[in-house]
């Protein structure tokens, strides 16, 4: 086949010229999904192997195949052998690849398969891969807020509810808020993973093939779960894409969230934390300035991941069934969204590394802003006043203690404004310590039940490792690594 494309193309003989190179360049993917060709290399071992079986293929050609392909992978895997070339995509690339290594029996890989099935599960197999590491990364966060919360349980600090002063809770508490943000993500991954598990191998185009396929076999091998049910969805579909980024837009939210209270906590307004040095940056202008910039870009992160997502949904809307070239446009969102992820979450942990809290100026911070009415409403309702009543008196104190510049627990219970209900115990009780162990509801601040909590989140914690733990590569790829891709059982 003569082309200008350097004969890199898979079709010539309906084609009396070769691509025009600008097309080409606009057209192509090698440069982003380049970095499927692991997966891609493992799907086409599979596929290889289920024609071997299934003797589609006859024995010397897949053969010669799977040695082929075998190759290029620990080639890859070593870092001899990169990507690069003229062609149009990951995929082209591996077949002229082949052909240049083993010659016209290359030609039979694409039997029973199109890139638009091809694709898919090489996807899939990255989607499966990045999920584990993002989880990796992830537990490692929270075992970070989970060591950190344990030394605070009874380090008191206001909550805050439209970001003013509300109740007293302790830090621990505020940590472990933010733990069980990012164990629903990884919750979240782990669904995103299982939810990818499909294999669409067979599918080939969209129809199907005439060829004894069997593409359950090709799933095994690749340790995937489940076939498509349906070759036109098979190739259509890129949910799995979209769930796996909006998995990852909210994780990066979630760590938007915290950063967004490591920069007002940092600002001399809060005082309640500070950065080590290595992790804040100066100002070429003011010589006193230390700007959280890593906690700000965490924040900042957000925008790019919404971009990722909202771009992706775009891609897919309207579009008909079954595959077309726009979503060759899935891949840069997907990567891009792992890609900042992991990057989000590795600056986190730094960050949880290295802020150091000011425990006496949360605590100060109790001071003020009456945080403990609710606690004086809620000891007047126990002794039996309707709580809208206890409320309204308990309002009376805070208008008191207001008027006369002074803490609840520092009114006299006896002044003549004071209604009689508020005697000496219920103001005591209002001390914000006090106040804080003594919201012992399940899930609240109370040292008690925070040490409780404590545990809960070790034991999903436990499970996160072990579930990581338990996922093993995929069969074929196994066999690789062992030098059995010809052997006679492969399981
Ligand atoms: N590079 C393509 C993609 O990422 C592969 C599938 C191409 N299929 C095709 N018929 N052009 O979606």
């Amino acid at each position: 086949m003569s082309s200008d494309t350097g004969g890199t193309a898979l079709w010539g003989g309906r084609f009396a010229t070769g691509l025009d190179p600008e097309i080409l360049e606009f057209t192509g993917s090698l440069s982003f999904d380049a970095r499927l060709v692991r997966h891609d290399l493992i799907a086409s071992l599979a596929h290889a192997r289920m024609l071997l079986e299934t003797q589609i293929v006859g024995r010397e050609d897949a053969e010669a195949i799977l040695d082929g392909l075998a190759g290029l992978l620990s080639e890859i895997e070593e870092g001899s052998l990169t990507v690069t070339g003229p062609d149009e995509d990951i995929h082209t690339w591996i077949e002229r690849t082949l052909h240049e290594r083993i010659g016209p029996a290359a030609g039979r890989l694409h039997t029973a398969r199109s890139r638009n099935d091809q694709v898919s599960a090489a996807m899939r197999l990255y989607v499966i891969e990045a999920t584990d590491g993002l989880t990796e990364l992830a537990a490692s966060l929270l075992g970070r807020w989970h060591s950190k919360a344990k030394q605070h349980v009874d380090s008191w600090m206001p909550g805050y509810t439209h970001l003013q002063r509300a109740q007293p809770v302790s830090l621990a508490h505020h940590l472990l808020a933010h733990f069980w943000a990012l164990e629903a993500d990884v919750r979240r991954l782990q669904t995103v993973r299982e939810r990818a598990s499909v294999s669409p191998l067979g599918a080939a185009a969209l129809a199907g093939t005439r060829h004894p396929i069997d593409p359950h076999r090709t799933a095994e091998l690749l340790g995937l779960r489940r076939v498509y049910a349906n070759s036109l969805f098979a190739v259509a579909d890129r949910d799995f894409v979209v769930e796996a980024v909006f998995a990852c837009a909210l994780l990066v939210l979630h760590l938007g969230r915290w950063a967004e209270e490591i920069v007002l906590w940092t600002s001399s307004e809060f005082g309640f934390a500070e950065l080590a040095d290595s992790l804040a940056q100066g100002s070429s202008l003011m010589p006193q300035k230390k700007n959280p910039e890593a906690a700000e870009l965490l924040r900042g992160k957000g925008g790019r991941l919404i971009g990722d997502l909202t771009g992706l949904l775009a891609v897919l809307k309207g579009l008909p069934f079954s595959y077309n070239s726009d979503l060759q446009e899935d891949k840069e969102p997907l990567f891009d969204a792992f890609d900042t992820a992991g990057a989000g979450l590795s600056a986190a942990e730094r960050l949880a590394n290295g802020i150091r809290f000011d425990i006496a100026r949360m605590r100060a911070a109790l001071d003020s802003g009456f945080v403990t009415a609710t606690d004086l409403a809620d000891i007047l309702a126990q002794r039996g006043l309707p709580f809208r009543e206890a409320h309204r008196l308990a309002g009376l104190a805070v208008r008191e203690a207001e008027e006369r510049g002074c803490q609840l627990w520092e009114l006299d219970p006896d002044v003549a404004t004071l209604p009689p209900e508020i005697d000496a115990e219920v103001l005591g009780a209002t001390r914000p310590d006090r106040a804080g162990g003594g919201r012992v509801s399940f899930g609240s601040p109370a040292p008690e039940q925070v040490e409780r909590q404590l545990e809960l989140a070790a034991e999903s914690l436990e499970g996160v490792r072990e579930t990581l733990g338990s996922h093993v590569s995929p069969p074929i790829y196994r066999a690789y690594r062992a030098g059995g891709l010809r052997n006679e059982e492969l399981s």
